[in-house]
């Protein structure tokens, strides 16, 4: 099963071209399933049909979820939600509902990674593509593993530790109430899933991203910007869609102009992208619904080829060892050197901060220890070294 993730910023076309990139899977025999993690979902719209919070089937090989929050909390997640009423009811908080739980952010996210987790084992499924809301909620989703991983860990021998001693010695002095056994399994189970998810998203032969795009200068510095973050949390960005391009020929007056810019801003888009593989769609008169439209998009798009090809693996980070020296490389296009920090934890990670963003990276077991000796930007790669242990160096 392979995961195409299409992103970009608000309104430059990332449900029409999830739901025609999904119709023409399901067309060349893909299982497919169209799923949106956007709360304000339109894939229902783009495509025509009523879909709503569980699997529709709406064509041959073709089914499509917008992921519904409040179903999922109610069906999945009836243990963590117990406790967290019940820890909100302790601090004297109102009770909370599976409803205002589920405006939490992030949570349709985990949602969704975790229907991904669930069609991977099952193999229902070719390919699934995601739908999602624009970029900055997105990246959140990318992180997430990472993120959620870390504090689950923390938090969970946090409060193995205090049940073993509230049992027996404070447990009345505690101020909340702690975790019953099932809601600590939970817990767990959801940190094994959350690595889990984080082996098949940072895997690009599994899971690529696609970003969408619109010849405007704003949408293509976000684009820039996205990039460089998709890479900082390890994932691979396999193609370009340049989407809503006026046609050759546009007309005269506002349209001459408006091509003329829209020159310069493809020039921007080459020379910030080439030489990844781009597509593109031209801007229709009508607005891109139903099936008709969707087909028209990826017959714009992609010919008569198939969606389902990789057009790039190159994962975006790389471990490996020069002499007595171990590196790490990451790709991080378009990021400044004065925007990136590094952070060594005390146990076996590296945080990597790129503007507001940061990733925690598990550092393999060799690098355990070994001491970090300094970091430089080259050809948008950062690259960190580590000096080998004396041990390990014949
Ligand atoms: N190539 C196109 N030509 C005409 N209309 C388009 C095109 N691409 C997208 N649209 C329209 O633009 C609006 C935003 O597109 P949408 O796919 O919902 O973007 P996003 O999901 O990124 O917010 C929708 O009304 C859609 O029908
Ligand atoms: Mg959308």
């Amino acid at each position: 099963m392979r995961i195409i993730i299409y992103t970009g910023k608000g309104g430059v076309g990332k449900t029409s071209v999830s739901a025609a990139t999904a119709r023409r899977l399901a067309a060349k025999g893909y299982r497919t399933l169209a799923m949106s993690t956007d709360a304000a979902h339109s894939l229902s719209d783009s495509l025509d049909v009523n879909i709503g919070g569980s699997v529709k089937t709406i064509e041959k090989n073709l089914d499509a979820l917008e992921i519904d929050i409040i179903y999922e909390m109610e069906t999945r997640w009836k243990d963590i939600e117990e406790y967290v009423k019940m820890f909100m009811v302790s601090q004297g908080m109102e009770e909370l509902s599976a409803k205002e739980m589920a405006i939490l952010p992030g949570m349709e996210l985990i949602a969704a990674l975790f229907h991904v987790l669930d069609y991977e084992k099952r193999g229902t499924y070719d390919v699934i593509v995601v739908d999602t809301a624009p970029t900055a909620e997105t990246l959140r989703l990318l992180s997430f593993p990472d993120v959620s991983q870390w504090y689950m860990t923390r938090l969970y021998g946090l409060f193995k530790k205090l049940i073993g001693l509230a049992r027996f010695t404070i447990g009345r002095f505690l101020d909340f109430p702690l975790p019953s056994a099932s809601v600590l399994k939970s817990l767990e189970d959801m940190n094994v899933k959350m690595g889990e998810v984080r082996n098949i998203l940072q895997d690009p032969t599994r899971t690529t991203i696609r970003m969408v795009v619109n010849p405007e200068r704003m949408v293509i510095n976000e684009t820039k910007r996205a990039y460089s973050y998709i890479c900082l949390y390890g994932m691979t960005v396999e193609c370009l869609i340049v989407n809503r391009m006026l046609p050759d020929g546009a007309g005269t007056g506002f349209f001459a102009e408006k091509l003329e810019e829209q020159k310069k801003y493809m020039e921007m888009i080459h020379h910030a992208f080439d030489p990844m593989k781009m597509f593109f769609a031209y801007l229709i008169p009508t607005e891109m619904m139903g099936s008709e439209k969707l087909d028209e998009m990826a017959a714009m798009m992609f010919g008569d080829s198939d969606p389902g090809v990789i057009y790039a693996t190159e994962s975006p980070m790389r471990f490996y060892t020069e002499g007595e020296h171990h590196f790490i490389s990451l790709k991080l296009p378009f990021a400044a050197k004065g925007d990136i920090e590094l952070y060594r934890t005390h146990d076996t990670s590296l945080i990597v901060q790129v503007g507001s963003h940061k990733r925690n990276i598990e550092l393999p077991l060799v690098l355990k220890d070994s001491e970090l000796m300094g970091a430089e930007m080259k050809d948008e790669t950062l690259k960190i070294k580590f000096r080998r242990k004396e041990k390990d160096v014949q």
